[in-house]
């Protein structure tokens, strides 16, 4: 439902039945927490324990009589307020009045082009309620743009009680910073596999074939895309084309400077999962191809920093959830990628700056496992020149129907699933002739990564 507002800004109200008096009433029993910001407008979610109308104050900060913008709704239980026409790179403030209450926070836009930035990812926070309070106040020092997530944030999706033990926790960051999350497997339910209940606390960009299972965002010349590597639910052959077509976009868009990739299953891993075969076959020649600067997962509760092909994988599980220990038996292709592990509860911190990125994983206790650099002034040029032929391939008659099924699932492969404990992804080849082998061949040079770590 939506209703225009005299001030031009929308607002959204998704209608919950229920009602009662004020006496008992929860206004915040979720939230109020920032999601899909961008450089002009973000949306504000919380959940009250009953239907109550509410009214949303929103002002640009630090402007003394700085025009405030005021939205206001039916009585719901299930709050979704989109605020559009924000100005971007801008700090707003934002007050929510609600059953009585009043919840207070900042909005900070996006720049419209590239701008040094940090941001914060982590995951597999589950059961851990500790180390993840404990993570949660240390990221909030970051002052992250974002938080992106790795997944598994519960440990049962259709528990409502670990969903608000979650939110309980991040309540005060997610107030001031939106969270972008991947959906691990722990985050569906458990009996049904569906992902409704994730999908009930999130309002995520929209635009791609399965809404806020995958979806792609931009912040200050950085792409991010996040694709669902628990199968079943998403034809692997859907995902595949659209990141195929996000990679071409962000190839050709000059103000995109760097693409990431999260999602909950690793690629590579030495720890107790392991990587993902079917994920890296299917993925990996595409993520080469078109320079995606590092994939962030979740998974295996520990960090590890793997590299193949000129792409970083950045295995980011330690989020809160019992540590794992790495695995004696990984496989030769794992260990072959592996670069550091570490067997800590941690976040990373991202910084962008032009051309160059760093990644430093801090545990917990503040210490440094280790910072990643790299900046490659390359990878746009390659990134473009596999895009135009990529494009001009498919184009050519004789190519068609093979373009039809997306380079990585052919006729005859079988997109996989993933469950609780696993997952599996169908489909293996990079596809597109004779000129994209060669552009792969050249693209496998690796470009590699600067590490420091602490003596
Ligand atoms: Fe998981």
């Amino acid at each position: 439902m939506k209703l225009a507002t005299p001030l031009g800004a929308v607002l959204v109200v998704v209608l919950v039945a229920g009602s009662g008096g004020l006496a008992s009433a929860q206004p915040f029993r979720k939230g109020p927490m920032l999601q899909s910001v961008d450089a002009t407008s973000g949306v504000l979610l919380w959940e009250s324990s009953e239907s109550l109308p509410a009214r949303v104050v929103v002002a640009v900060a630090g402007v003394a009589g700085a025009p405030a913008r005021e939205l206001a709704g039916p009585a719901t239980r299930l709050h979704e307020v989109r605020i559009d026409g924000l100005a971007p790179g801008t700090r707003h403030t934002w007050r929510v009045e609600c059953g009585g209450e009043t919840a207070t926070g900042e909005l900070i836009t996006a720049p419209l082009g590239p701008q040094p930035f940090t941001f914060v990812v982590f995951g597999d926070s589950r059961t851990g309620h500790e180390p993840h309070r404990a993570l949660v106040a240390r990221i909030r020092d970051e002052a992250p743009a974002f938080v992106l997530g790795t997944g598994d944030m519960v440990f049962d999706g259709g528990v409502p009680d670990d969903w608000q033990k979650f939110f309980d926790i991040e309540r005060a960051l997610l107030a001031e910073r939106p969270l972008f999350p991947a959906v691990g497997n722990h985050d569906l339910d458990a009996m049904t596999l569906s992902a409704d209940a994730y999908r009930q606390w999130f309002a995520l960009p929209g635009g791609s074939p399965m809404p806020e299972r995958i979806y792609a965002f931009t912040w200050a010349g950085v792409r991010v895309l996040v694709v669902d590597s628990n199968g079943g639910a998403i034809p692997a052959g859907d995902q595949t084309a659209w990141l195929e077509d996000e990679l071409q976009a962000a190839a050709f868009d000059q103000q995109i400077e760097h693409v990431f990739v999260a999602l909950h299953h690793p690629f590579y891993s030495t720890a107790t999962h392991g990587g993902h075969a079917g994920l890296r076959e299917a993925w990996g020649p595409i993520f080469e191809r078109y320079g995606v600067d590092a994939v962030f997962s979740g998974h295996d509760h520990l960090y590890e920093h793997l590299e193949q092909n000129g792409v970083r994988y950045f295995v980011s599980g330690g989020g809160g959830a019992p540590l794992y220990r790495r695995n004696p038996l990984a496989s030769a292709v794992d260990v072959a990628a592996s670069v550091l592990l570490d067997r800590s509860h941690h976040y990373l911190r991202v910084q962008v700056a032009g051309g160059a990125v760093e990644v430093t994983a801090i545990r917990v206790d503040g210490s440094i496992i280790e910072t990643t650099t790299w900046g490659d002034e390359r990878r746009r040029e390659r990134a473009r020149v596999a895009a135009r032929d990529a494009r001009a391939t498919a184009a050519a008659p004789s190519a068609r129907t093979e373009r039809t099924v997306g380079p990585a699932l052919r006729p005859g492969k079988t997109a996989g699933g993933c469950g609780a404990g696993g997952c599996s992804v169908g489909g293996a080849g990079a596809g597109g002739g004779s000129l994209l082998v060669v552009l792969l061949l050249l693209a496998r040079v690796r470009f590699g990564s600067s590490v420091r770590r602490p003596a």
